[in-house]
């Protein structure tokens, strides 16, 4: 690859504002009332691609929101690299907590970004990191280098649950053959400390709700005497953990794969520092599984979480009643082996057997999905740490995230093929919360590495 920085240098501010033009069209896949927006930018998306040097794009409909697929076929004896992101962001709530409006990006340095961060929902995840891939494909097009065929699968329901991307995956097969998927969805350790996601985990996500008598009740006339709806959610959920914070559901850790001592040894290396950890959240001490560090509580170990709570009176003042109903939503994440639909039917009868008598329970299973492992002895792998060398001057770590992408493990069953997790944000980021924001110098980064990716992957794969 020649004059990769010189073209990047040239095009700089036309890059950032590129982005920026993305990042203001307000995408929400969760809330319907940006349904228009979301459309929007599928149509956006569409026309970067034709400008990036894509022959044909196209807009597939769906049952839900749009996938945009590009191609750029420049010789079917060559590998074929397939790039898959997300066009959809997060609700940008609670929005009072913006320091600027989420979809007015602006860009301030912080700390881990000392050339600046660009401030907006979907800065970092994931239309930032998913057009550093368009940016890259321009830049190959343009200086008359790309090594390879490429096509593009940008979704806009990535953030909930991916459900007609997988039936448009498998229905598409043929059309999306590859050697290689490539994503950039995930994060890295730091600037100065390259790592390559080579983990996800699986997800299964329900609600429950609890109901208690047929109406609110006087708290007087009738507490003590029935079951409290909100009282009983919060002890069946307290008990789902045993003092040494394990998830107490039986079966529920009979497919985790214990990691060897030498896997662990491994894992430890990465560098972590539990201060700085902790000071950057603003608590005292961690909390987790008894036995594991911090860094496999948040990767290699499954974990079950209270995301929302709610019921009875929550206004101004004080209001005596006990609620007919409680309910909460609930998230598991899982790892590699578990089956999310098996963990979630597990958690369904267990949360109806510790009930008592007195209320009743109504489990709804919302989505879910595989968690991913990669081995890093692929063509695929190697091509991606000597990229990362090329740009960074050091070799990535392979790291296990936290994070879920269940789409990754379905592609892998109907495409057959390896993905590799080119993440460039950082977990201070704050992605899915108040101010995400996306390192400058890592969107350039992302820009840089990912044509080294295919150069590289093409000379190891050409025979
Ligand atoms: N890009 C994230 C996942 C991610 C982030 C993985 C950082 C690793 C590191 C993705 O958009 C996401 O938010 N996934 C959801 C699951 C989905 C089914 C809503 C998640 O992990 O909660
Ligand atoms: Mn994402
Ligand atoms: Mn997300």
């Amino acid at each position: 690859m020649k004059n990769v920085k010189n073209y990047l240098s040239e095009n700089k501010d036309r890059f950032l504002n590129e982005l920026i033009e993305l990042l203001k069209i307000p995408s929400v896949s969760a809330d319907s009332a940006y349904s228009q927006d979301v459309l929007d930018t599928a149509e956006t998306v569409k026309k970067r691609l034709e400008e990036a040097g894509c022959d044909i794009v196209e807009i597939h409909e769906t049952a839900g929101y749009p996938i945009v697929y590009g191609e750029k076929i420049i010789n079917p004896n060559l590998p074929t690299v397939l790039v898959y992101g997300h066009y959809d962001v997060q609700p940008a709530d609670p929005i009072n907590l913006w320091h600027s409006p989420p979809f007015e990006p602006v860009i301030k340095k912080t700390d881990k970004h000392p050339e600046g961060a660009i401030f907006a929902r979907g800065a970092c995840d994931d239309k930032g990191q998913m057009y550093m891939h368009v940016k890259a494909l321009e830049l190959m097009v343009k200086t008359d280098q790309l090594p390879c065929n490429v096509k593009f699968m940008i979704e806009g329901e990535e953030e909930v649950g991916s459900n007609n991307l997988a039936i448009y995956v498998a229905e598409n097969r043929e059309k999306l053959a590859n050697d290689v998927i490539l994503i950039s969805d995930t994060g890295m350790i730091a600037n100065d400390v390259p790592s390559i996601t080579t983990g996800l985990r699986g997800l299964s996500y329900v609600e429950v709700e609890i109901t208690g008598p047929n109406r609110d009740l006087h708290s007087g006339l009738y507490g003590g005497a029935v079951a409290n709806p909100i009282n009983i959610l919060t002890k069946m959920i307290a008990s789902l953990h045993d003092e040494n914070n394990h998830i107490t559901i039986p079966g529920f850790y009979d497919r985790v794969e214990e990691l060897s001592t030498e896997e662990r040894a491994e894992m430890a290396k990465a560098p972590f520092s539990l201060e700085k950890y902790q000071n950057a959240l603003d608590i005292e001490s961690v909390y987790g599984e008894k036995g594991y560090s911090t860094n496999e509580r948040n990767s290699i170990r499954p974990t079950l979480d209270v995301n929302g709570i709610w019921g009875g009176y929550t206004g101004e003042g004080a209001k005596t009643v006990i609620a007919s109903k409680a309910f909460a939503k609930i998230s598991m994440r899982l790892v590699p082996n578990q089956d999310w639909k098996e963990i979630t039917e597990l958690f369904k009868t267990h949360f109806e057997a510790i009930a008592p008598k007195g209320v009743k329970v109504v489990v709804k299973p919302h989505h879910g999905g595989q968690g991913y492992v990669t081995p890093i002895d692929t063509v695929a792998y190697q091509a991606a740490s000597k990229a990362y060398e090329t740009t960074f001057g050091k070799k990535p770590i392979p790291q296990r995230s936290g994070g879920s992408i269940p789409i990754v493990s379905l592609f892998e069953k109907e495409l057959k093929s390896k993905t590799i997790l080119m993440g460039f944000g950082l977990d201070s980021d704050a992605i899915h919360s108040p101010n995400e924001h996306f390192g400058v110098w890592n969107y350039f980064k992302g820009i840089e590495t990912i044509p080294y990716f295919y150069e590289y992957f093409t000379e190891m794969t050409k025979k």
